[in-house]
């Protein structure tokens, strides 16, 4: 069985979704979920799911390398097969990209190339975008710039906020992630174009 980290620093709202998918004939299971924020919300809901948690408090450490050093160990505990980075606010150096590449995957809230970085939603308003959607990826040292493993589209709304389009791709987030990562966990790195589907709003 396929063993799942899922790195998170917030409230895990995609690392609820991707857990609740790895079941029945699903070949990944999640085996851990760590945070580099102590008070993450998302903690509290994988233990809820009985999903081992840990926390690595960036604050703590003196640098970023003594950083992933206790992230690493903690990982290594756990054995995983698959990192799956939901939400995680922490850019990683090269030498633990390089250690997890081709094994590492993220979800961004932006049609990449367009708009790495952050402010994804106010960018994409901001430039007068007729869509926007999230984009999985495999991690590379290049931020947010690895080979795209799926997308998911959605209308930008003329009275949008970035608030407002943020909770439209969010939808779209939390069905692209799972439907990626089981293909993954097959060895299937075909890209997924996802059809827009909520036609309510
Ligand atoms: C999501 O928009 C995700 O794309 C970004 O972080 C936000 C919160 O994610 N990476 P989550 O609710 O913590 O999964």
């Amino acid at each position: 069985m396929t063993r799942v980290a899922i790195l998170i620093s917030g409230g895990g709202s995609n690392m609820v979704r991707l857990v609740e998918s790895m079941t029945g004939d699903h070949p990944a299971r999640p085996c851990l979920v760590i945070s580099n924020e102590p008070a993450a919300g998302g903690l509290t809901k994988a233990a809820a799911r009985g999903v081992p948690i840990a926390t690595v408090d960036h604050r703590a450490d003196p640098n970023r390398a003594a950083f992933e050093a206790a992230l690493g160990a903690e990982l290594d505990a756990a054995r995983p097969d698959i990192l799956a980075l939901a939400g995680f606010m922490r850019i990683l150096t090269e030498p633990f990209v390089r250690r997890w590449e081709g094994r590492m995957l993220n979800i961004h809230p932006s049609l990449l190339p367009k708009y790495p970085g952050l402010h994804t939603h106010a960018r994409a308003i901001g430039a007068g975008d007729a869509e926007a959607g999230c984009t999985v990826h495999e991690v590379t040292a290049d931020l947010d710039a690895g080979p795209i493993l799926g997308q998911a589209r959605v209308p930008v709304r003329p009275d949008d906020t970035p608030d407002t389009l943020a909770a439209r791709v969010l939808v779209e987030e939390h069905r692209l992630y799972p439907a990626v990562l089981r293909r993954f966990a097959t060895g299937d790195r075909s890209r997924l174009d996802l059809p827009y589907a909520s036609a309510m709003d």
